[in-house]
């Protein structure tokens, strides 16, 4: 293989040896097969390609000092996967498929997995879709449990630095008692046209507001939102969210540096209390936000002036990212490694 320049991989598909499989026939899930082609062959009345039944993850794999590969709370996926496939009506993956494909793909591609200290990692990705026909707005009969890998470089290539976002006004990423909760695809091509106009307006990514009142934050596109203000860390706390792992687990970390945690919902008008604001996600861990503009009102709130992240968010970001990559302990049995 051509040496990969590790720093500088984008976010993006690299093409890797193998990929895993495992199909649900029958009323039961198969055994887990290994490919190496990156195409499926999908029956043309394929529920994923007309309903929408189709549901993701993403997590990801370090390599660390020890020459050992971590798993970060890949539990949490899988169960996060589960409430998806009962979200739309799929077939659930038991969680010991879920490992057995995550143990077999990274062995099988052990050499896309970039060495420690690179800042990059490997990037896994999860995808269960209704693969059985139906012409009717039914669920399938028939669902396909695949999982691919691919190297991703650092996040923050130029640092840890703080971004712009905008209010959304004009579009709603998942309805108030829709699936915005869980991780289906339907709420990905609804947030395509927000982020693509929030891109061309030179924004990293948009807010999305509640889709009943307009009135609190949900969250940042791909990525949910934090506050901080006070010695507190505060998130939102709504249905239409995606349950974060980062955030669940920044939650954890905030408390042991001796922060209180408020999950509630956060007005618009509180934004302009915060010191500083952040998203976070399995990407980038954090995000930090250096100005949210509201363009329907003009009004900015500023969490940054000096181009540089709040001390918390920094703090945030590196205990997590130690935990990630065993340069700290692991005191909460966040890390599973791959043998
Ligand atoms: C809509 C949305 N919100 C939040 C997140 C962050 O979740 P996590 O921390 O589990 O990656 C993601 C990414 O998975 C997402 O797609």
């Amino acid at each position: 293989m051509e040496q990969l320049n590790w720093g500088e991989l984008p976010f993006g598909y690299v093409k890797t040896d193998y990929n895993v499989r495992c199909y649900y026939r029958n009323g039961q899930w198969g055994e887990l097969e290994v490919s190496s082609d990156e195409n499926i062959s999908l029956h043309i009345a394929a529920t994923a390609l007309h309903y929408g039944q189709e549901s993701f993850e993403g997590l990801k794999a370090f390599m660390g000092k020890d020459g050992r590969i971590r798993l970060f709370r890949w539990q949490e996926n899988a169960k996060r996967m589960r409430n998806s496939a009962v979200g739309i009506r799929m077939a659930e993956v038991p969680d010991d498929i879920f490992i057995a494909a995550i143990q077999k793909v990274i062995t099988l591609n052990k050499r896309f997995v970039p060495p420690y200290g690179s800042g990059a990692s490997l990037y896994l990705r999860p995808l269960l879709i209704g693969s059985g026909p139906q012409v009717g707005v039914k669920p399938a009969n028939e669902y396909l449990f695949l999982m691919f890998v691919t190297p991703v470089g650092p996040y923050f290539k130029e640092g840890f630095k703080p971004v712009k976002m905008k209010l959304e006004r004009e579009y709603d990423r998942a309805a108030p008692l829709g699936t915005g909760h869980i991780k289906v695809g339907g709420n990905y091509a609804a947030s395509l046209n927000s982020l693509h106009k929030a891109h061309e307006q030179g924004y990293a990514s948009a807010l999305f507001l509640d889709a009943k009142e307009k009135k609190y934050i949900d969250e940042a596109g791909p990525a949910n939102f934090f506050g901080i203000k006070n010695n507190t860390y505060i998130t939102p706390h709504s249905h239409s969210i995606l349950p974060s792992i980062t955030n669940m687990s920044l939650v954890e970390i905030a408390q042991e540096m001796g922060l209180k945690v408020e999950r509630r919902s956060i007005e618009i008008g509180e934004l302009s209390s915060f010191e500083e604001a952040g998203a976070c996600g399995t990407a980038a861990v954090i995000s930090p936000i250096g100005q949210i503009d509201d363009l329907s009102t003009g009004q900015s709130f500023v969490y940054s002036k000096d181009g540089e992240a709040g001390p918390i968010s920094t703090q945030l970001y590196k205990r997590l990212q130690a935990i990630q990559t065993g340069d700290m302990p692991d005191t909460h049995g966040w890390i599973e490694f791959v043998d």
